[in-house]
């Protein structure tokens, strides 16, 4: 703990760590309702609190509360917000709590603040400024920002005190601001967080993401570190970190159509599950020319020949698809291969090697362990690639090469579709370093892209055994935990269905190599426990009946997954759930398939928030 001068305790520890999402909009017309709107779409990145400020005859208006952006908008029903000029934020705390005083803007007298990101030295400042008397209503380290700013503009005109109140902060972030006595210009800055403009008639904008943005205008602008944009309705100027006045490329983002459209769906995770089949086509019509069964990867950023080895890095579901690979690329290369969860990898004692090939896999392209490690890739000299779902992504600019998944976007904030596309480039990629290698012989290459041509049909009927798993699904509503089994592919697999489970329904879930049970976890087996078992016809299979066969003795109640017909079940197996066969390294499809649906359908019995489970938030911006 540290002591302020006047005695008061400021835990180092609280300070505030968020992953938010920020809007800014200049226009000719009332802004709020606008940025309720993008501000809706922004909940992704964070759903604790929200808030805005608008700009009326040079009089702030700041609306706040704790909870989503729905509380917000009725607050602003009984009591709107006039003006043309605007920010708004949402928030995702890691400490402290998420009430309205910490819910931004951050405002003073004569300024308004949004932030996304960490100020390192805040406690520093706090102190520092208490010491002068000034008083600080949140625990936020954003209203340092907004003090040390009001006291710049006394005698500086916005630009200039935005860039020495910049001067003085550490850590990183992305800001905007609006100035009660300058009632037509927003200023946005980014120093390590994401910042994107977007330009309309008559209107401009500021966006943590290209996402927010995109329902407003498709023209759109990145800040690079260090810089300063100043909006108004009619321009746009950009500085750098020197103040130097900078052009900025101006992007046209692709067009999503239904983005944010549940149809007919209950919910997005249930509409992302039954898209998969879609996403899978979109995928192979990317990538595979069907003419000539070939995949089309070109651009290589090393040639396949002289790769030493591939590093997979991911965090969560997206890991679990470099787990899958990892198996794939041992299986049909002779190259070798590790996979490494993000946060890990960027803090290990590495030896990089320019003949590694560093691949990243990130649906959001935005995480900021994954983007770090990138980053740290960059450092060290060596070649990058990154497979994403979001092309405008910072990963994906960052890196050498991208490779889309084209699954579309992705809101639910369990990852399903982004999963299967994941794994989908990254066997087709391992496919093509094989052939390229010569590791693979070429019958059998052209044999793997027919049986993959197959794969969304065989996904449609996979989805399919939804009347089963929904019989399934009533037999963890009262058991303590869960077990997933697996080994080779299929045991990341097992995590992934673990992790579903445990993000969507809250339940103590544990994904385990099957042949480790004896090495301790076996004794969390008893009575009626249920063991989900995915055992496909692949060289494993046997063994892993048999680990089926010892918890079984030991009460566990399991639902088998398996595309095997051998007649080797006993029949303690509670339910079986069969799936088609048309390629063995093709079963983490299949068996996938059913696991997304049995957490869907656990947390829909429990009544959780499916798209958006408790604590969570879709992209996560900081470490
Ligand atoms: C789980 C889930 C997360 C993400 C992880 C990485 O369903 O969605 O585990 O996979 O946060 O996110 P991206 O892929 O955006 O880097």
């Amino acid at each position: 703990k540290i002591t302020a001068s006047n005695g008061k305790k400021l835990q180092k520890k609280k300070e505030k760590i968020r992953m938010c999402g920020i809007i800014g909009i200049a226009s000719n017309k009332f802004v709020s309702t606008n940025i309720i709107n993008s501000l809706k779409k922004l909940e992704y990145r964070g759903y604790d609190s929200a808030g805005l400020a608008t700009l009326d005859n040079n009089i702030i208006k700041e609306k706040k509360c704790s909870g989503r952006v729905d509380q917000l908008e009725k607050i602003l029903f009984k009591s709107p917000a006039s003006g043309n000029l605007g920010i708004g934020h949402v928030r995702w705390a890691t400490h402290g709590i998420p009430n309205e005083v910490n819910a931004h803007p951050h405002s003073s007298e004569i300024v308004s603040v949004v932030h996304n990101g960490i100020i390192e030295n805040s406690n520093e400042l706090k102190i520092q400024l208490e010491k002068k008397g000034k008083k600080f209503k949140s625990q936020t380290d954003t209203e340092v920002i907004t003090i040390l700013l009001s006291d710049e503009l006394k005698n500086k005109e916005p630009l200039d005190a935005v860039y020495d109140t910049l001067k003085k902060l550490k850590g990183s972030f992305a800001l905007g601001i609006i100035f009660k006595n300058f009632n037509n210009i927003i200023i946005g800055a980014r120093r390590g967080s994401p910042l994107a403009v977007g330009y309309s008639k008559n209107e401009n904008y500021l966006g943590s993401d290209s996402y927010a943005l995109k329902s407003m205008t498709n023209k759109i602008s990145y800040l690079d570190d260090g810089d300063i944009c100043v909006l108004t309705k009619d321009s746009v100027d950009f500085y750098d970190a020197k103040k130097n006045k900078v052009n900025k490329k101006v992007l046209i983002l692709s067009d999503d159509k239904n983005v944010a459209n549940k149809g007919d769906y209950k919910n997005f995770m249930s509409k992302e599950i039954f898209e998969q089949p879609i996403t899978a086509r979109n995928c192979i019509n990317e990538y595979i020319d069907k003419s000539r069964d070939e995949i089309n990867f070109y651009n290589f950023p090393i040639q396949p020949k002289s790769i030493n080895k591939v590093v997979l890095i991911g965090c969560g579901t997206a890991y679990h698809s470099c787990l899958v690979a990892k198996y794939w690329f041992e299986e049909f290369t002779t190259l070798n291969v590790e996979a490494d969860i993000a946060s890990e990898f960027r803090y290990r004692n590495l030896k990089f090697n320019k003949d590694n090939l560093y691949l990243f896999v990130s649906q959001s392209g935005e995480t900021a362990d994954t983007s770090a490690a990138l980053d740290l890739c960059k450092k060290n000299g060596v070649k990058t690639c990154s497979i994403v779902n979001v092309v405008e992504s910072s990963i994906a600019r960052n890196s050498d090469w991208v490779l889309p998944i084209h699954a579309g976007p992705e809101i639910g904030v369990a990852s399903t579709k982004a999963f299967i596309g994941q794994m989908l480039l990254l066997y087709m990629l391992c496919l093509k370093i094989a052939a390229l290698r010569n590791d693979i012989d070429s019958q059998d290459y052209q044999k793997k892209i027919k049986n993959l041509k197959k794969l969304p049909e065989i996904l449609e009927e996979c989805l399919r055994s939804e009347d089963k798993i929904q019989l399934v699904a009533r037999d963890f509503l009262d058991s303590k935990g869960s077990m997933f089994l697996g080994r080779g592919c299929s045991f990341p697999i097992a995590l992934e269905g673990a992790l579903k489970l445990k993000e969507l329904s809250y339940l103590h879930a544990e994904g385990y190599p099957a042949g480790e049970m004896k090495h301790g976890p076996l004794a969390l087996i008893e009575n009626g426990l249920p063991v989900i078992v995915i055992s496909p016809n692949d060289k494993y299979f046997h063994k892993t009946i048999s680990n089926m066969q010892e918890v079984i003795a030991r009460g566990g109640k399991i639902l088998l997954i398996t595309d095997s017909n051998k007649n080797v079940i006993s029949e303690n197996v509670r339910f079986t759930i069969n799936l088609p066969y048309i390629e063995k390294s093709l079963s983490p499809f299949f068996s996938t398939i059913p696991l997304q649906l049995l957490a869907y359908h656990v947390a829909l019995l429990k009544k959780c928030d499916i798209d958006k489970p408790r604590n969570l938030a879709k992209s996560v911006t900081v470490e």
